[in-house]
């Protein structure tokens, strides 16, 4: 008796010690973002990280090591090269992520995936030593099934991620003529948003789109839904889909799923007198599926839905039958404290700070984290929705398969954010290459012609330099509905030494709209850099950018008929070495256009953007 209790203790303490130093977690059923599938359990907390300059992780077998010496516990999110300004680190590099984790006990799911929300670039993932899946791509989620997942005791993720940019990825690599690595923003390198554990019991949801239209501001609403399910069961089944939009019920009906096959259920309702979503007053509907399998509940959906047209007439954009005039920011979701791994916190800070400028347009040059979109869905921001394709040369557009790749990460975007109200756009690019020509018209044609199939009820957009060169170039641009135009007139020297200053802004403005008379025209970008006090005359200081925002908002509230102004950028960010952004005083790595500097301070000029966008923001009551 006496030994037993001696022993006891001891035994306990036994039991606690884990296989290694890190500690297997059970994740929690929580998600950071409410729309999606329901049985998302995050993936969150300590990880371990091992850096792999060499590149000999896969030859020492790092997917299977069970020892930690060399790894480092780290949070994930994570970017590895927070603060490093050095080349190599924007060119890119490998690192390994690995987690410990045990299946929450009181489920029982018949398998699961891991859902990633973005990887930056190349990712390959194993499971308990085995390979299970790889994906190529940031900033749109992909998932991996977790084939070998053991039901009881500790599973092991490994993930390899490489961020090396190559000439062919988007954004594409850069290089200038000395070797240096350029690029628009910094190659944030890891697992840069969340991972999740994803429940599957019999079928996972490969498409939910549900679409709201209406014809004009007070018509009924149709809502189309369309739901593809994909069986995950090696049986056939009987498959029944029910569920809610608002108040009404929905009934997508009862089909037989084969093994591994896939199913697409539709159903659509009429609503009459609909609650209009809009900036200002941006309601949503509470949208909910359930899937069941002989009566029992086997999986479900949940999404807010918002109905509202958007759309291009007469060479503008109209939002509910209204036309539209909006101000908004261009802006990296970014912060000092954590690169692009950063929290909800942080996404909603850059909301607020672009409402509280007067702003109701967001845009980046990826799409944004699934949270940001609900907080614009829900607050009536508009988002101009862009895939990174952004500075693609000529020669690398010209292959057929770099604009399939680039078509593909559209189709990737579209159907990870189709059913945002606060959607107004998909976007095509950015600044695809200042030569235009027939290279850039196949990719053009071919994205929007995908885009406009995959879905019928937004426009599509193209953001490009605003060079007089570019100035018409109407057939280049005729398959599209928005043309963006980047304007730094008086600001950067133009190229080939065009005359570029501000007072041809004015002309230039209204010679696109004579080129352009049935597309809506927008400036997405224009920005100044300051980073010091001095003369106004001076390029870089407070007074410089504040001048120089007053003449082109001056210019810019002559043109009625533009359908939306968007300052470049929101908040400075981290871009890239020796960049100077036209700043003959520049504080490289740091994009100094930011109206709030990189430590989170606002600039006298973020007050007359402030004043600017509350006196000429327009769009329906
Ligand atoms: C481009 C690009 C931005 C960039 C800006 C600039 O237009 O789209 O990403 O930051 O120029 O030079 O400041």
């Amino acid at each position: 008796m006496v030994r037993l209790r001696f022993l006891l203790p001891l035994f306990a303490l036994l039991l606690c010690v884990p296989s290694s130093a890190h500690a297997a977690d059970k994740p929690n059923e929580q998600a950071l973002y409410q729309d999606g599938p329901q049985g998302r359990y995050l993936l969150d907390g300590d990880w371990l990280f091992r850096k792999d300059d060499a590149d000999q992780g896969i030859n020492q077998r790092w997917m299977r090591t069970t020892s930690t010496a060399g790894w480092n516990t780290v949070k994930v999110p994570n970017v590895w090269n927070l603060g490093d300004a050095s080349n190599e680190s924007m060119a890119g590099g490998i690192g390994w992520y690995r987690k410990d984790f045990e299946l929450p006990s009181a489920d029982s799911a018949l398998a699961w995936a891991f859902r990633f929300e973005s990887v930056n670039y190349r990712t390959r993932v194993w499971l308990n030593g085995k390979p299970i899946g790889e994906n190529t791509g940031a900033y749109i989620p992909f998932e991996i099934q977790a084939a070998g997942l053991k039901r009881k005791g500790t599973n092991r993720l490994v993930v390899r991620v490489d961020s090396k940019r190559l000439d062919r990825d988007f954004p594409p690599a850069r290089t200038n003529a000395d070797g240096v690595p350029s690029g628009g923003w910094w190659n944030y390198s890891g697992i840069q948003r969340e991972v999740y554990l994803k429940k599957l019991d019999t079928v996972d949801f490969q498409r939910v789109q549900v679409r709201p239209e209406i014809d004009c501001g007070t018509c009924d609403a149709t809502v189309r839904m369309n739901i593809n399910l994909r069986n995950v069961t090696n049986r056939g089944q009987r498959v029944s889909i029910t569920g809610k939009f608002g108040d009404r019920k929905v009934n997508l009906g009862t089909k037989s799923l084969g093994p591994k096959g896939i199913a697409a259920f539709s159903d659509s309702i009429r609503i009459s007198n609909p609650k209009l979503w809009s900036p200002q007053t941006p309601n949503l509907y509470d949208v909910s599926f359930t899937v069941r399998v002989d009566g029992k509940k086997v999986a479900g959906y949940d999404l807010h839905s918002g109905v509202r047209s958007i759309k291009v007439s007469q060479g503008r954009l109209f939002l509910n039958g209204a036309p539209l005039n909006v101000r908004g920011m261009g802006l990296h979701e970014e912060s000092k404290a954590a690169g692009f791994a950063i929290d909800n916190a942080r996404r909603e800070e850059l909301v607020n700070l672009t409402r509280e400028a007067g702003g109701t347009v967001l845009r980046t040059h990826y799409p944004f984290h699934p949270y940001t979109h609900e907080l614009a869905d829900r607050l009536g921001l508009l988002i101009w929705e862009e895939i990174p394709v952004y500075s693609v040369s000529t020669a690398v557009l010209k292959e057929p398969s770099v604009r399939r790749l680039a078509v593909h990460e559209l189709e990737r975007m579209i159907g990870a954010n189709e059913n945002h109200a606060s959607v107004m756009l998909w976007s095509i690019g950015n600044e695809l290459s200042s030569q235009p020509g027939p290279v850039q018209v196949a990719y053009i044609d071919s994205a929007v012609k995908f885009a406009k199939e995959m879905d019928p009820t937004r426009p599509v957009g193209l953001a490009v330099a605003a060079y007089p060169s570019s100035l018409c170039q109407a057939t280049q641009y005729k398959s599209l509905d928005v043309i963006g135009f980047n304007n730094y007139f008086g600001w950067y020297p133009g190229p080939s030494g065009q005359i570029f200053d501000r007072t041809k802004l004015s002309g230039y403005l209204d010679a696109v709209r004579a080129c352009y008379p049935d597309k809506a025209l927008m400036v997405t970008e224009f920005g100044a850099e300051a980073n010091r006090d001095g003369p106004i005359e001076e390029k870089g200081t407070w007074a410089f950018q504040q001048d120089w925002i007053n003449y082109q908002m001056n210019v810019m509230n002559t043109k009625p008929w533009l359908s939306g102004v968007v300052y470049w950028a929101l908040n400075e960010f981290w871009v890239r070495p020796g960049w100077e952004g036209g700043n003959p005083r520049p504080a490289a790595p740091i994009h100094q256009k930011g109206l709030v500097t990189y430590d989170g301070v606002k600039k006298p000029a973020f007050f007359d953007i402030q004043r600017w966008f509350k006196a000429t923001n327009q769009f329906p009551p």
